[in-house]
């Protein structure tokens, strides 16, 4: 049972109409980007944004193909929550893994947990468990998607539904940019979409297991990821353009 100071799931404040709107507009865009590339690839962390993307992916059926970046720290919830999609939507999740030799050079430098120690350890982990494994797992993709959003975040406000991803040379796309989290979880009701077991569990974004803990209600969603590091650092670098 969560204590009702920790965030909890927003109750739906959404008119059908609106709603209505957002998931034709959604579903459009899918369709648009499926229209002008053949190798598209969806990036899923199993949060309530991405399931709304996979959702409308199963449905618009667009041929978009999903990879999750299993780091190796993700929590038990998220890895049986890659199974339940898998079998809710009889879809296959490729795994990206990172490299045994990657980890352990971290871990000789840094320890196991050196990410808590600053900021330069925390980019080395997550370059070895998460950015590494994206270039391969997007490796002759000619776009991705991801399930990014501006209010989540003061370093998102301007982000685009395209965009152009100067590091690995293709598209990119977050067809939720303009969503809030009333139109997520509105979406996720009308639409029985199942959801991570931790957003019962006062998390709103779920990242690595050692780097996400619950955030108090009126807080920042994103209050609860790197919470030893100061606002400005709150990105793995996954979204990261250069
Ligand atoms: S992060 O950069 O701080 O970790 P966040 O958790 O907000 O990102 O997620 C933003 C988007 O990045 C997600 O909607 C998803 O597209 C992608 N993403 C984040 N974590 C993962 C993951 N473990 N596997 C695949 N994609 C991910
Ligand atoms: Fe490492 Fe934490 Fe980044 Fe995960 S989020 S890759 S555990 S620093």
């Amino acid at each position: 049972m969560i204590k009702p100071e920790f965030w909890s799931i927003p109750g739906s404040a959404l008119s059908a109409n609106r709603l209505a709107e957002k998931k034709a507009a959604l579903k459009q865009r899918l369709t648009d980007i499926a229209t002008r590339f053949s190798d598209l690839r969806f990036a899923t962390s199993l949060a309530a944004e991405d399931m709304v993307i996979t959702d409308a992916i199963a449905k618009s059926k667009a041929n978009i193909r999903l990879f999750t970046l299993a780091t190796g720290r993700l929590h038990q919830e998220t890895l049986e929550m890659t199974q339940t999609t898998e079998n809710h939507y009889r879809i296959s999740i490729a795994k990206a893994y990172p490299e045994d030799s990657d980890i352990q050079e971290f871990i000789d430098q840094y320890g196991m947990n050196g990410f808590y120690d600053g900021e330069e350890a925390k980019k080395a982990c997550c370059g070895a468990r998460k950015i590494k494994p994206l270039n391969a797992a997007l490796l002759g993709a000619d776009a991705w998607l991801t399930g990014q959003r501006r209010e989540q975040s003061t370093t998102r406000v301007e982000l685009n539904f395209e965009e152009h991803d100067d590091a690995r040379g293709i598209a990119k796309f977050n067809p939720l940019f303009d969503w809030t989290e009333s139109d997520i979880w509105a979406y996720i009701k009308q639409e029985n979409v199942p959801i991570h077991p931790l957003h019962l569990k006062g998390y709103p974004s779920i990242g690595c297991e050692p780097c996400t803990r619950p955030v108090k209600q009126g807080e920042d969603i994103r209050a609860g990821r790197w919470w030893w590091l100061q606002s400005d650092s709150k990105e793995c670098g996954l979204h990261v353009n250069k």
